[in-house]
């Protein structure tokens, strides 16, 4: 072969196997074969050589020629499967993978973002509340001593302090233990009649295992009026409870102690599993803990600058990770904030 073919033909096979689309395939058809290609040139040039020559190099020419286009033609079929073997990865649906069990590669949306379990839930109790006339009401996370304590009834030496530990950041601040913190803080910026919630992140100074951990979500409700009872706080508690379950629940009250509330009371709602009659969800005991609830200690009104002998107030605090845990049945909270997509997907 000629060097002028020789080095033609290395060219032109380095430039076509690095092609990857079929535009930059029809350029070097173009570049080579096209009225003015460069092989087309070739060819033409012939003419000026003696008859021996031209025969000899117009073989060679020839057959070059015919494995160029080859190469193009078996090039531009991978260039067209790739894209098809792209499209059919994107839009590949398998009907009988189990739904959350999906390898990343199947997800069909991973860089969208996606909402998290809790804020689905938080969003929901925050629709079911706004129909009832409550505005929601934010606090921050590194909180005084005064709102996560001193205002709710827990004295400097309180054992009740000991229930919540925490982190402290030296200068009297903390990081708020409970969105009771948000309490006091509402009772100074609203005026009563009043029904507030505020949902948020809370820590604790836990040992960590599948039921605790250091960082989780409650949402705090709270209702002041010229006279509030037990009775104000069951109906709003059914409303809520039936809004998440979509079911009308039967709960029950059983004293429980918190210092920012007297009467405090556990609320316990029957088992939705076993519907009452005792199952292992509900330990044989045919009611489930939902959350602590009471009426308002008259400290914690003096503290919101308000009259106990005008207002009375109940107040609950919604446990989010754990009623997410009870939707979806979810065994273990350290799921939430291990940043696992192929469980965050799920939902
Ligand atoms: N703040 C409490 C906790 O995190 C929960 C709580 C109990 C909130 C009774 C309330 C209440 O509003 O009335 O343990």
């Amino acid at each position: 072969m000629s060097i002028d073919l020789k080095s033609l033909r290395d060219e032109a096979i380095r430039a076509m196997t690095v092609t990857n689309t079929e535009e930059e395939l029809e350029n070097l058809r173009v570049e080579y074969f096209g009225k003015k290609g460069k092989l087309t040139n070739q060819l033409k040039a012939l003419k000026d050589l003696t008859p021996d020559e031209r025969a000899r190099t117009g073989k060679e020419a020839n057959e070059l020629k015919a494995e160029l286009e080859n190469l193009l033609e078996s090039r531009r079929r991978k260039v067209k499967e790739a894209y098809f073997n792209e499209i059919a990865r994107k839009e590949h649906y398998d009907p009988t993978v189990i739904p959350g069990k999906f390898p990343q590669s199947y997800l069909p949306h991973t860089d969208a973002g996606h909402i998290h379990p809790i804020s689905i839930m938080q969003q929901k109790l925050e629709n079911i509340f706004t129909s009832m006339g409550f505005s929601i009401m934010d606090g921050p996370q590194v909180e005084t001593d005064f709102f996560n304590f001193g205002a709710l009834n827990f004295t400097d030496d309180h054992p009740a302090r000991e229930m919540q530990d925490t982190f402290y950041t030296g200068d009297s601040h903390l990081l708020r233990t409970h969105t009771s913190a948000v309490q006091v803080r509402s009772m100074q910026k609203l005026r009563p009649p009043m029904r507030v919630v505020a949902p948020g992140r809370v820590f604790r100074y836990e040992e960590i295992d599948a039921s605790h951990e250091h960082t989780f979500y409650q949402m705090e409700g709270m209702i002041i009026d010229r006279e509030i009872s037990t009775a104000n706080l069951i109906h709003t508690m059914k409303t809520l409870l039936a809004g998440i379950f979509e079911k009308e629940v039967e709960v029950r009250l059983r004293p429980g102690y918190f210092p920012f509330v007297e009467p405090g009371f556990e609320l316990d709602m029957q088992c939705s599993i076993c519907g009452g009659k005792g199952c292992p969800v509900c330990k044989n005991s045919g009611w489930v803990e939902v959350l602590p609830c009471g009426l308002v200690h008259p400290n914690v009104l003096k503290a919101g600058g308000l009259d106990p002998t005008q207002w009375q107030g109940a107040a609950f605090g919604l446990g989010l990770n754990r009623l997410v845990m009870m939707h979806y049945a979810i065994e273990d909270i350290r799921h939430f904030q291990n940043l696992n997509t192929d469980f965050l997907f799920q939902f």
